[in-house]
């Protein structure tokens, strides 16, 4: 793990609030894995405020540069929203335990709105390609499809107001492949309620799946315990720190 400063070399932005940034972190691009992410000070902000953590969405060891895909919310991703081209940010990173890359049957990737950002990073470095299940409110909250079907996946989609794909959850095209190709492997970034289902449906299945937390994060680093997600172990129950013991977690860890 670093903490180094990164440029800012592009800003691409996307519907509604979300827009992708990339930076030159020729370091953080060299060890990033699928699933960690980075926690960046946004140089706006009063010193004393948090750092922001954001998913790694793509890295290229070779052009040294990584990606992150954010959702403005609040007023740190406002700040950042804000940085022009050529700002250099504080990143410390790559942070925590990553998604295994080793599939037992065909990768089914779970997310909506920037929790598709592990996912692509993920995609393309799974050794085989697979379904991206992909829900949100609207069609505004669908993000970068295009990217996974040029790269050779299939794209299934599913907005609660029917604006793009079948209307309802992302729950839906998920249960009806798994029942049509019960040997999947199944990885989801996205809200809680969309993470245990999609975990109750792998453990009903039989099946494996990896799950990224979402936790408010302050340090970052597992000191301050401000991330603290319940587990079971081989010990039995006891308390994980999202942001270093995760955020990856197997979904027969998690005690929602
Ligand atoms: C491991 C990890 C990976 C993440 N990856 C991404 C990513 O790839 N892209 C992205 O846009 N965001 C990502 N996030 C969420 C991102 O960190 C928050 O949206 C951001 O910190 C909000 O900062 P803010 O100052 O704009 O909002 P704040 O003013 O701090 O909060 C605004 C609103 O967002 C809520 N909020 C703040 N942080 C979180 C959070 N972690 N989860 C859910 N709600 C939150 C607050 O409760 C409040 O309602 C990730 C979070 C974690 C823990
Ligand atoms: S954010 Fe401090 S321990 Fe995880």
């Amino acid at each position: 793990m670093t903490d180094a400063q990164a440029a800012i070399l592009a800003i691409r932005p996307l519907a509604q609030g979300y827009a992708v940034l990339t930076l030159d972190a020729p370091v953080l691009a060299a060890e990033a894995r699928p699933g960690q992410f980075v926690h960046v000070r946004i140089p706006t902000l009063e010193p004393s405020r948090l750092r922001r953590p954001f998913s790694i969405y793509s890295a290229d060891p070779a052009t040294g540069r990584l990606e992150i895909l954010y959702k403005v919310v609040g007023l740190g991703t406002r700040h950042l929203a804000a940085l022009p081209v050529g700002t250099s940010l504080a990143v410390l990173g790559p942070v925590g335990r990553p998604f295994p890359l080793d599939p037992a049957g065909t990768p089914f990737l779970v997310g909506g709105g920037y929790g598709v950002a592990p996912l692509w990073f993920l995609a393309s470095r799974l050794p085989r390609k697979g379904v991206l299940f992909v829900g949100g409110r609207t069609a505004a909250d669908i993000l970068e499809t295009d990217r996974f079907r040029e790269a050779g996946w299939e794209v299934r989609v599913a907005t609660q107001d029917g604006t793009l794909g079948e209307r309802g959850l992302v729950t839906a095209p998920l249960d009806a492949a798994l029942a049509a190709r019960p040997q999947a492997e199944l990885y989801a970034c996205g809200p809680d309620g969309m993470l245990r289902a999609v975990g109750e449906r792998a453990i009903a299945a039989g099946l494996r799946a990896w799950l990224s937390l979402d936790k408010h994060m302050v340090c970052g680093v597992g000191a301050c315990l401000a991330c603290v997600q319940k587990i079971r172990g081989e010990g039995g129950e006891r308390l994980a720190r999202v942001c270093v013991d995760g955020p990856v977690f197997e979904a027969r860890e998690i005690v929602w």
